[in-house]
């Protein structure tokens, strides 16, 4: 039973290599038409199902002989395959977590005795923590990303100059071919998204140089925030380990693959 299975890409792998049946559990139909017709298209004996996993009851899909998969099923969802697969005896849970911070409440509630008593309290913003980085990102797109962030924070220097809040403005995402132009007409689009008007003497050299050197101080906060990533992310996943083990559960814990290929690469094996 793949769990939030998408297209069932993993499904129809496993099928390949150990001939299993697959059943997949989907919420978007689209990805479940799709999935239909590549399992019908190999003849491979694989059903997707559209469903929504918070609501089901585990008893329709689970039983004891079901071999439960997740591969990076986000926060809630994985949260509720794990229980869900408790509940009912699943002999094998194989999980690839990811996403801590999704489909779960303001403040983390740790899943094992074991996290409760530890009293570490995790809000979703902190939880987000745990997935924050982009190995993956071709060069271009981190160079991209590093230009808006330091025009956005430029552009909000400005708007609270002239505001004269202090307060963060927050702008909608905004398209990258604004990159292309100059500062100042990245900022000119911005003011008219947020109803303000611009003069024309403004200083923006001065505003763009403002962002960049405030893009930076935020750089080297994230480094020392990224010392914390992955120790932040296998705390959680310890966290789902504990909470197999006091069910009755062997659990291994292991990474699937390097980094580079995904950073989510952590793997919880669970037996009965
Ligand atoms: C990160 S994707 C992983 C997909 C697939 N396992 C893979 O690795 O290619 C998470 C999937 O969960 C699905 N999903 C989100 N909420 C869901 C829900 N409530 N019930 C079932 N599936 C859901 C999404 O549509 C998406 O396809």
């Amino acid at each position: 039973m793949e769990w939030c299975g998408g297209k069932g890409h993993l499904g129809r792998y496993l099928h390949a290599c150990y001939g299993s049946r697959v059943d997949t559990l989907e919420i978007d139909s689209t990805l479940v038409r799709e999935g239909e017709e590549l399992a019908r298209k190999l003849d491979y004996p694989q059903s997707l199902h559209e469903c929504d996993v918070l609501a089901e009851p585990s008893a329709v899909w689970l039983k004891p002989e079901t071999h439960l998969l997740g591969l990076h099923a986000c926060g809630g969802l994985h949260v509720t395959m794990l229980e869900k697969g408790v509940d009912a005896g699943t002999c094998r849970i194989s999980l690839s977590p990811c996403c801590y911070h999704l489909y779960g409440p303001e403040q983390y509630q740790p899943m094992s005795g074991s996290g409760r008593v530890t009293g570490l309290h995790l809000t979703r913003e902190e939880l987000r923590n745990a997935v924050r980085q982009t190995e993956t990102a071709p060069a271009r797109q981190r160079r991209q990303r590093a230009q808006m962030q330091s025009w956005r924070l430029g552009f909000d220097a400005l708007q609270q100059q002239i505001t004269g809040t202090g307060q963060y403005m927050p702008v909608p995402s905004l398209p990258t071919r604004l990159l292309k132009g100059s500062f100042e007409a990245f900022c000119r689009h911005c003011a008219e998204l947020k109803g303000l008007s611009l003069a024309e003497n403004l200083d923006f050299f001065r505003f763009e140089r403002e962002g960049l050197a405030l893009f930076r101080q935020r750089s080297r906060e994230d480094l020392v925030r990224m010392l914390f990533r992955r120790p932040l992310e296998v705390w959680l996943a310890l966290d789902r380990v504990l909470f197999l083990e006091e069910n009755g559960y062997q659990c291994r814990l292991l990474q699937f693959c390097p980094p580079a290929l995904t950073p989510r690469n952590l793997l919880l094996d669970a037996h009965r």
